[in-house]
């Protein structure tokens, strides 16, 4: 029954604690990298290579014939960047989203980065990528047992509209495990879809997309990249979630080595957290 929301038991939820530690390593990896002259495509075989050497496979590679192995979303790009041999440039931001599948299950998370440091991004830029981590924190902290999936969606919206930024309504967040995408869809804007209610044992993975300007976007004729139609930048974070007895674990979240952000840092959210 498609409505019905799978329980992961003991033995499963820690087999997706594995591969979404595995999936924040490869992504933590893959950021130390992003440096100005850098190519997405290096990216993707530092990310590739991770992930075989981990004894995974790269889920987005050949899903639905995606050619790569992890998306790089650099600027204007919304989602489903494809590596390739353009070179990163000074103050440019890039979202890399990283599924590892594991042992039979997948783990999948996405962070920002800058390109250079913190001077070289645009105020702009820094704001948008504030604002996309604060409600994506404070979206994160309404998980809990016997809450509603469709009120994520709210949150998300009500914090990012009054500062100004628009989120992205035509891709969503999703269950994961054994299957990369499945039921419950989360989506990130006000909405009333009968998406059932948070139990302990369900994983999934809360993702917005936002943007400075329209939150409309344009699929290029590769067929998988989506940039922002007006050319305006916009920012993700994801990670996989677990819904515990109290509350939420994120399956993919950081690990002691991993590296802070000034987003991380700054946060009105979690501040300093
Ligand atoms: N990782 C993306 C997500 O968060 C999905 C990428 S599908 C791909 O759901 F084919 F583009 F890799
Ligand atoms: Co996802
Ligand atoms: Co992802």
């Amino acid at each position: 029954l498609p409505w019905v929301i799978g329980v992961k038991t003991p033995a499963e939820i820690e087999k997706m604690r594995a591969s979404g530690a595995l999936a924040r390593k490869v992504l933590d990896l893959a950021g130390r990298a992003v440096k100005p002259g850098v190519t997405t495509n290096e990216l993707d075989e530092i990310v590739h290579q991770a992930s075989l050497e981990a004894g995974a496979y790269p889920s987005p590679l050949n899903y639905h014939g995606f050619p790569k192995s992890c998306c790089t979303s650099v600027n204007e790009v919304i989602c489903h960047g494809i590596p390739d041999d353009r070179t990163l440039q000074l103050g440019e931001i890039i979202n890399i989203d990283i599924t590892c599948y594991l042992d039979g299950f997948h783990g999948d998370c996405s962070e920002m980065f800058v390109v250079g440091d913190v001077s070289d991004c645009p105020p702009s830029s820094r704001d948008l990528i504030q604002t996309t981590y604060d409600c994506w924190l404070q979206s994160m902290e309404f998980v809990a047992p016997g809450r509603d999936y469709k009120d994520i969606g709210a949150i998300i919206e009500d914090y990012v509209t009054p500062r100004g930024f628009t989120t992205v309504k035509n891709f969503c967040g999703h269950g994961i495990g054994r299957v990369f995408h499945t039921n419950p869809n989360i989506y990130h804007y006000r909405n009333n879809e009968p998406n059932g209610q948070m139990a302990p044992g369900h994983t999934f993975t809360i993702e917005p997309m936002i943007c400075e300007g329209t939150n409309k976007g344009l699929l290029w004729p590769d067929e998988w990249t989506v940039t922002t139609q007006d050319g305006k930048r916009t920012a993700q974070f994801e990670h996989t979630l677990l819904v515990t007895p109290d509350g939420v674990e994120a399956l993919t979240g950081k690990l002691e080595s991993s590296p802070l952000q000034f987003w991380e840092k700054e946060s009105e959210v979690h501040k300093g957290v």
